[in-house]
């Protein structure tokens, strides 16, 4: 109504229902790569987990050359987050953060950059158990519904969670209707506890339990070791009778699992992710941390050897023979003077 009649441009809300999702990955989920997900087909793409003291202090900077708009560390030039106009309307910040106030000071920075917040409660590693963050969250649900509701009241944008399932699944129900009061716009479901580790069964019957007891969307997660092609996504989402799923290591491993039409090689693959890197000038340890995990077994072919030598992004694209494409880009963005430093993830 507003938008019609005062000329006021409003961003249509995020749904998380019916969609197939990039979940969020350290390292892996940068630019680049996000756009390519969305190239292949998923419809929400996550950022890899970024930590609130980090952005917090950054500066939001865009950058013309690139078309970009980069969220930058004042005391070393460090582009923190990189993000352009492309994907806004189907991008998640996954934040990590144990503090309501700082996560909202991060989520009016970035807000008019991103579609939608989400909170990891998930990630087990010990440096986010020892910040308060990630899972340490899932054992202070009065901390967690806190940093909820806050967002949900003084944002904007919808806001969401991702947590993993507690050994019991009555326990889990409790959990995630005390989240779901919260506001929250969805919630996103790792199928196994804190403990389990990726070699571990997921427990889709537990999602089934709880997707059956609450109302808000539930995005399964944690099916990847079964997921060899695109129907294996949709046959893990209705095992777990979720409104959505969300896809991690099978993406690592070849973002084309999103393709309706079936996986790419991977030569392709890696040679549309590298454009996207030379486009965007992703920083060379990211592009070539990402490659690797396309390549993986392949790394022991003459030519993984070659490129486990390489250490710029050109030496990288020689090898996709996209040499000439990353040197002309250079060179384009050198005229248009680039102001930007290669991104550089933690
Ligand atoms: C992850 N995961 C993860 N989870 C999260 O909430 N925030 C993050 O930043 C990351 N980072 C990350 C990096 C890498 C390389 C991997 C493989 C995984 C966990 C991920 O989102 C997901 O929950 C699990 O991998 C289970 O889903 P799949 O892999 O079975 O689809």
């Amino acid at each position: 109504f507003l938008s019609r009649f005062s000329g006021i441009k409003m961003k249509q809300r995020l749904d998380y229902r019916n969609k197939i999702i990039l979940a969020p990955m350290v390292r892996v989920g940068t630019l680049p790569m996000r756009l390519l997900a969305l190239e292949m087909g998923a419809q929400i793409v996550y950022t890899e987990e970024l930590v609130d003291l980090k952005l917090i202090k950054s500066i939001r900077r865009p950058n013309p050359a690139l078309g970009t708009v980069d969220f930058v560390d004042p005391s070393d030039g460090t582009i923190i987050f990189r993000t352009c106009a492309l994907e806004t309307s189907q991008l998640v910040l996954q934040l990590g953060t144990s503090d309501a106030a700082r996560a909202l000071a991060v989520g009016k920075l970035v807000q008019h950059d991103i579609a939608g917040l989400d909170i990891n409660m998930g990630c087990p590693k010990e440096f986010s158990i020892k910040g308060g963050m990630g899972a340490a969250l899932l054992s202070q649900p009065d901390k967690a519904a806190h940093i909820l509701s806050t967002l949900c009241s003084e944002l904007d944008i919808p806001v969401t969670c991702k947590i993993r399932i507690l050994p019991d699944t009555l326990d889990t129900i409790n959990l995630v209707k005390k989240l779901a009061a919260t506001g929250i716009a969805a919630i996103g479901i790792h199928a196994r506890t804190r403990d389990e580790r990726p070699t571990h069964r997921p427990h889709p019957d537990v999602l089934r339990a709880v997707a059956s007891a609450v109302d808000i969307p539930i995005v399964a997660n944690g099916g990847s070791r079964y997921i060899r092609c695109y129907e294996d996504i949709h046959k893990f989402q209705q095992d777990c009778g979720a409104h959505s799923v969300m896809v991690a290591r099978a993406a690592q491993l070849n973002v084309s699992i999103f393709r309706k039409e079936g996986l790419l090689l991977v030569d392709e693959v890696i040679e549309k992710y590298l454009r996207l890197c030379v486009d965007y000038d992703n920083a060379p340890h990211n592009t070539k941390y990402c490659v690797q995990s396309i390549l993986s077994g392949l790394q022991e072919t003459p030519r993984g050897k070659r490129f486990l030598q390489c250490q710029t992004l050109q030496q990288i694209c020689e090898i996709w023979n996209l040499g000439d494409y990353c040197r002309r880009r250079n060179q384009e963005l050198k005229e248009l003077g680039n102001c930007g430093r290669a991104l550089v993830t933690p």
